[in-house]
């Protein structure tokens, strides 16, 4: 048993939203079906050499035509909360004009599916697929992008703004901006530093354009949250102290300082000064991102490792994303990411349930009244399904176990400390298409045969509906099948 899993019974406050996240692009498939125009992550994941093995979201999980079965097993695993993405091009297939009511339907029978079951929808605008017809006109550089999410997020407020319970802007502009438009390893793979900080302004834009969007048309009475993966930094060596200040403000306080205080970090700017003079914000932008959010979504995974490059040894480069050359640094390519002790999980990340309650203590030190929600933590492991003797189906996966009840023994040990926490979603529902890493690796808590789209329960989904249905983390060695 680890050392840090509880041996007491933990218990979450009774209103605390124990759910689940997935997203659309990795999960739903059926891309070219009622009329959803392509996105950026089509186009990326259909160029040669992107994706591991040349895998696409093509088809998924099949989520698209598997909806009911879906509702149905988030419903036996007794979540009281489900995080789902919406697909753009399926509103908008060229990212602009009507929305396209077949796009709408989908959501809406997913969001009425899940209040019939009593779980609470919890939707995030944009999950990373920006239809390509704005990508071709600049994408996230292009300062219209902004206005368009914001038009998007207006036409999906009025279609299910009497239902959504949260309503999360972006899904990790990091990954939008750094890894999309600075290091090539997400769509739209391309690899400009000035690009990537361009876009870094106008996903903050458009998040603060969305919210004052979906509150002029939400009649429910909504919660608005915008998701952020925070780099839970270590430094080494000689001048740790200063890769660890440069890559926090590139990372983190490019973000939650504009979204949370209005204003970009003067130490951001001077470390970026000679990639680009942040023309591209003008006046009036900051009060426009700077809005009142009810709940600040945090993902979290793993920790990062940095120290200032000598020049002469090799760089390491793990900074836990594909390396597809181009890089997710702007300004501080002479910080290198050191390699972390273990133990990893099949993505090579380091598992570290402290940078977690870290982290959470942190952003409750820095933002005392700003409640928070972790919407993302899980891990992928090798996984293999077996079968018993009466011919079912088990994948027994002792080691997410773990993970999971380290993590949530941390985010425990936080709430007790006084942090505003409201909930907790773990990545992810199901196995699904992991971005560059197509369908190597398995982060669901069900098991998807690509095959044949059977769902399995792991041992972790057992042990999820054990802490889902009772509100209190599993003692180890508690039978939950
Ligand atoms: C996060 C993404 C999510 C998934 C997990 C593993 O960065 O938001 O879609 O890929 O990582």
């Amino acid at each position: 048993m680890p050392t840090d899993a509880n041996t007491q019974q933990l218990t979450f406050p009774a209103d605390f939203l124990l759910g689940s996240a997935t997203a659309a692009y990795q999960i739903e498939g059926a891309a070219d079906e009622d009329g959803r125009g392509p996105s950026i992550w089509d186009t990326y994941s259909h160029t040669p050499g992107r994706t591991w093995n040349g895998d696409t979201g093509d088809v998924a999980a099949d989520h698209y035509h598997r909806l009911d079965e879906d509702l149905d097993l988030m419903a036996s695993l007794g979540l009281k909360a489900y995080r789902f993405s919406i697909a753009w091009p399926r509103i908008q297939p060229t990212g602009r004009g009507p929305a396209n009511p077949k796009g709408l339907d989908f959501y809406s029978r997913l969001v009425d599916g899940l209040l019939q079951r009593d779980i609470a929808p919890v939707a995030t605008l944009y999950h990373w697929d920006l239809p390509q017809a704005l990508e071709d006109e600049g994408g996230w550089t292009n300062r219209e992008t902004a206005y368009a999410f914001a038009d998007y997020a207006r036409a999906v407020g009025e279609a299910l703004g009497d239902r959504v319970a949260i309503w999360t802007t972006l899904n990790e502009p990091w990954c939008s901006a750094y890894l999309g438009y600075g290091a090539g390893a997400h769509a739209p793979g391309r690899s400009d530093g000035a690009a990537a900080l361009t876009a870094v302004h106008h996903l903050n834009l458009a998040h603060g354009l969305a919210v004052q969007q979906l509150r002029a048309v939400t009649t429910n009475d909504p919660r608005y949250s915008v998701t952020l993966n925070f780099h839970v930094l270590r430094g080494e060596g000689e001048g740790a102290d200063e890769a660890v200040r440069r890559i926090d403000a590139l990372a983190n306080r490019a973000f939650t300082e504009p979204l949370l205080r209005g204003h970009y970090p003067q130490d951001l700017l001077e470390d970026t000064a000679a990639v680009t003079d942040w023309a591209f914000v003008q006046d009036g932008d900051l009060a426009q991102i700077q809005q009142p959010l009810d709940l600040l979504g945090v993902n979290y995974y793993a920790t990062t490792a940095v120290r200032l490059w000598d020049g002469v040894t090799p760089r390491q480069n793990n900074d836990g994303h594909k390396d597809m050359g181009g890089s997710p640094w702007p300004g501080s390519t002479h910080v290198e990411f050191v390699a972390q002790e273990g133990p990893h999980t099949a993505m090579g990340w380091n598992i570290d349930p402290d940078g977690l309650e870290e982290l959470l203590l942190d952003l409750h030190t820095r933002f005392p009244d700003q409640p928070l929600v972790i919407t993302e933590n899980g891990a992928a492991f090798e996984d293999h399904v077996s079968t018993g003797p009466d011919g079912g189906h088990a994948v027994h996966d002792p080691e997410r176990i773990d993970y999971l009840h380290r993590h949530f023994a941390a985010a425990h040990r936080a709430l007790t400390a006084g942090v505003d926490l409201r909930g907790y979603f773990v990545w992810s529902l199901m196995d699904n298409f992991e971005w560059g890493y197509g369908y190597s690796k398995r982060f669901g808590i069900v098991h998807v045969d690509y095959e044949t789209q059977r769902r399995t329960l792991k041992d972790s989904a057992l042990w999820y509906r054990e802490l889902a249905t009772t509100g209190s983390i599993p003692l180890p060695g508690t039978k939950v099948a």
